[in-house]
């Protein structure tokens, strides 16, 4: 028998990766704010991304989550809102018509502010401080100041979150996704650029289909998917107070959703059996993710699905490999094929960036283009030789001209790295890095005959 589950009982679990926060009244005072305020996103909306997840772990959809490492209290704009939701629109049609199957997607966004750190304290000098924990906890400024955990802070990421995803909704339903309008995602500094070319190739390719149909008799304009979508949102379930303060009883089944987002996942460094973080996500009725690094071993995958998903649903589970290009291959075929012998109906997806972030001569945390494919190369052929099918990607990126991760078509080099670094936590892919991406992941699948 399962042991009870409620929406506290992780409190009764050792849960790494939580804050000091130096006034437990001031914590409970955000806490119980929180908890009064709405929901973010409704049960429903969480089952029908997992209806469309269990469309991946059974090889027909693919899915890309994207966005920021972490998202910022400062860089928050429609502006950059929209620039993100554009290149994801872009690689979902890169990926839709290089594939053939519908693309799931989901933002890394609109919640996407707390961070796991390696390290409790950093240090810069003689000086040593609190690690930075994303703008839900404390500031990134390198003072003392800055770096004390903020309550009020929790109330700013829920009002930042609730702005941002009514601004998705209104872009996604409200004609900005349109599919009549693939030409108009194309941002000015990737327009130039090769990939941008192939792109706008590729949206004349969509045009003259469109026309097509219409010239055979189909109402494009009735036809309701072509002129809206749906983007989801996730981020990691970090911050398990904050989570449960957004858990809510579905009026509908009964069941618990935790309303921060749609998905929620589990870091790499809190996936502990025994820990809080698997004791809250167990009893959601969120689809949930959960990283595995290259420590993972088979029998652990499997008692983490029996304990995540003991019911097999499928779609609710999905495992992201984050094991470094040149480890992903052999680490991963045998956690491939112990789920795939145990029947458990897992989604599994390629995060190409934790496990290849390196640090650049000038000292900045970087990741090379090359590396991020070749991650996701050895991923796919993990996966044909297995014959599981390689679900989706899990990218850190921007729709913004940034130099973040080396390399790419425009070769970012290690000393352009100081010229547009803006990342508040790891380094993101670019707008042109990104949509190249889109296209090495569809070259990719079709090559080794997956799609
Ligand atoms: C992340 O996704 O930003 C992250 C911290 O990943 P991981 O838990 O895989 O290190
Ligand atoms: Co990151």
């Amino acid at each position: 028998m399962a042991r009870a589950w409620s929406p506290s009982s992780w409190q009764a679990f050792p849960a790494h990766q939580q804050p000091e926060w130096p006034d437990a009244g001031d914590l409970d005072r955000a806490l119980k704010q929180i908890a009064s305020y709405p929901p973010l996103v409704f049960a429903g909306e969480a089952r029908s991304l997992q209806a469309s997840l269990a469309q991946v772990a059974a090889g027909n959809a693919f899915l890309l989550q994207a966005g920021d490492c972490a998202e910022s209290f400062e860089e928050f704009s429609a502006v950059n809102i929209r620039e993100k939701l554009r290149v994801i629109l872009q690689m979902s049609v890169v990926l839709t018509y290089s594939l053939g199957v519908p693309v799931v997607k989901v933002g890394r966004i609109a919640g996407q502010f707390a961070k796991p750190r390696s390290s409790n304290t950093e240090k810069v000098g003689d000086l040593e401080l609190p690690s930075f924990r994303g703008h839900i906890v404390n500031g990134d400024a390198f003072t003392p100041a800055a770096r004390i955990p903020d309550p009020d802070r929790l109330v700013q990421a829920y009002n930042q979150s609730a702005s941002t995803l009514n601004l998705l909704r209104a872009f996604t339903k409200g004609g900005f996704a349109d599919l009549t309008r693939v030409h108009a995602w194309t941002q000015e500094f990737v327009a130039s650029s090769p990939e941008g070319q192939r792109y706008e190739q590729l949206a004349g390719e969509i045009d003259r289909a469109l026309r097509f149909m219409r010239a055979c008799g189909v109402d494009t304009e009735a036809t309701h998917d072509l002129h809206e979508t749906n983007v989801y949102t996730s981020h990691e379930a970090l911050l398990l107070g904050y989570e449960e303060a957004l858990t809510r009883q579905d009026s509908l089944t009964g069941g618990w959703y935790d309303c921060s987002a749609h998905m929620l996942w589990i870091g790499e460094r809190t996936r502990q059996l025994e820990g809080a973080h698997v004791e809250f996500l167990r009893g959601m009725g969120n689809p949930i993710g959960c990283k595995v690094g290259v420590t993972t071993d088979p029998g652990y995958v499997l008692e983490l699905c029996e304990k995540l998903n003991p019911a097999r649903i499928p779609g609710r589970l999905t495992l992201i490999s984050r094991m470094g290009a040149d480890k992903v291959e052999d680490a991963l075929r045998p956690l491939l094929r112990a789920v795939r012998d145990a029947g458990h109906p897992v989604v599994w997806a390629c995060d190409p960036m934790h496990g290849n972030t390196i640090t650049s001569v000038g000292g900045r945390k970087t990741r090379d283009f090359d590396a991020v494919c070749a991650e996701i190369d050895g991923f796919v052929r993990a996966h044909k030789a297995e014959g599981t099918w390689p679900g989706g990607i899990h990218v850190e990126l921007t729709g913004d001209n940034v130099t973040e991760c080396i390399g790419g078509a425009d070769k970012i080099l290690d000393s352009q790295l100081d010229d547009r670094y803006q990342t508040v936590c790891d380094p993101r892919l670019n707008g042109r890095q990104s949509l190249d991406l889109a296209f090495h992941v569809a070259e990719g699948l079709r090559s080794t005959g997956l799609a």
